[in-house]
């Protein structure tokens, strides 16, 4: 890798930005896969991340927005640019009634662990978001990619969302101006999700937790949980389960380098140790071969490449 860096000294003076210069992504890959980004920054306040975002615009610098990086395939040979993580500084998370009897308005930073708000709300006895239970990643992600489960998905419960466009605007967008589909929401190209505002209601503290239990207990019985891994890997295609049809086309255990497709669920790929991204790139194009020639399916990935998630 070239050292020579085309980001400045200078770049990032004056803004709230936490800097790290050659940081290896795999430290911030659920996956733990990943070279060097040429600068790992970690704003602090959304002006940090506004003036981080013009200076790149101007100077034509490359920026690439990584989230907690669960959902996120990084590659081996790094990334040249800026690596955009929204943690510190995009945390809080504040409850207001509803207008409606019962009614929650849960607003929470992009940096929120969804982990965190479902137990937040459901320590309150708040129902709504039982769903997103054992879903990786924090709520910028999951909005922008309406994460889900078969019991439900972000799209059910945004009220609004506030990005930052690529303007430098910021701006709250309603529910309904946003086009969510299955596992995207077709946010303004280059935007960046600031924060979410859900809507919730008051239910039963007992049923909430029972329903929590039952989320776990079936994860931990299907989902290699203790592996290193990056959730499902496909999308389910319309009517189908993609862990269904990579387990009947033989692939489970299928191996490459350190990369496996999970004995337990077919459409987790683990990281056994030393797993590099072409190692999971030649097992996904092995997947997509089989389930294809076994039942005439097209799969679709449902995890990102950090390439992809090209803001600038
Ligand atoms: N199945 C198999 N073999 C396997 C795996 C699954 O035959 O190796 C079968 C199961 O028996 C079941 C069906 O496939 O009949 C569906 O499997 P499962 O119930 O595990 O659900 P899934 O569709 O694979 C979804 C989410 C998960 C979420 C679980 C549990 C998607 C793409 N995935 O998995 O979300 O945890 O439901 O609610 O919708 C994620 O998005 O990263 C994720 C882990």
């Amino acid at each position: 890798m070239a050292n020579t860096s085309q980001i400045s000294t200078d770049f990032f003076e004056g803004m709230e930005v936490v800097v790290k210069r050659e940081e290896m992504l795999a430290r911030y890959t659920s996956l733990r896969i990943g070279g060097p980004a040429e600068v790992l920054a970690l704003p602090l306040t959304v002006e940090g991340l506004r003036l981080l975002l013009a200076r790149a615009r101007r100077e034509g610098v490359p920026v690439f927005l990584l989230g907690q990086g669960s959902n996120v395939l990084a590659p081996d040979e790094g990334v040249r640019g800026i690596v955009v993580s929204l943690r510190r500084g995009f945390e809080q998370i504040e409850l207001l009634p509803a207008g409606r009897i019962g009614g929650w308005r849960l607003r929470a930073g992009a940096g929120v662990k969804l982990q965190k708000l479902v137990r937040f709300s459901a320590e309150r006895g708040i129902e709504g978001l039982e769903f997103a239970d054992g879903i990786p990643g924090s709520v910028g992600g999951a909005v922008a990619m309406n994460a889900g489960t078969g019991h439900g998905e972000m799209a059910e419960v945004v009220e609004a969302v506030r990005i930052l466009e690529r303007e430098g605007e910021i701006r709250l967008l309603e529910r309904k101006e946003i086009p969510f589909s299955y596992r995207s929401s077709r946010l303004p190209a280059g935007s960046v999700v600031l924060e979410a505002v859900f809507g919730l209601q008051s239910g039963e503290p007992a049923q909430i937790r029972r329903r929590l239990q039952e989320y776990q207990e079936y994860r931990r019985r299907t989902q290699p949980l203790a592996s290193l891994n990056a959730g499902s890997i496909f999308k389910n295609p319309t009517g189908a389960s993609a862990g269904a049809l990579i387990d009947r086309a033989g692939l489970k255990g299928r191996r490459r380098g350190g990369a496996q497709v999970s004995e337990r669920h077919a459409n987790f790929i683990v990281n056994r140790g030393g797993a590099t991204a072409s190692d999971v790139l030649g097992l996904m194009a092995e997947i997509v071969d089989g389930v294809r020639v076994h039942a005439g399916v097209d799969l679709e990935a449902e995890i990102r490449l950090l390439a992809d998630q090209r803001v600038l």
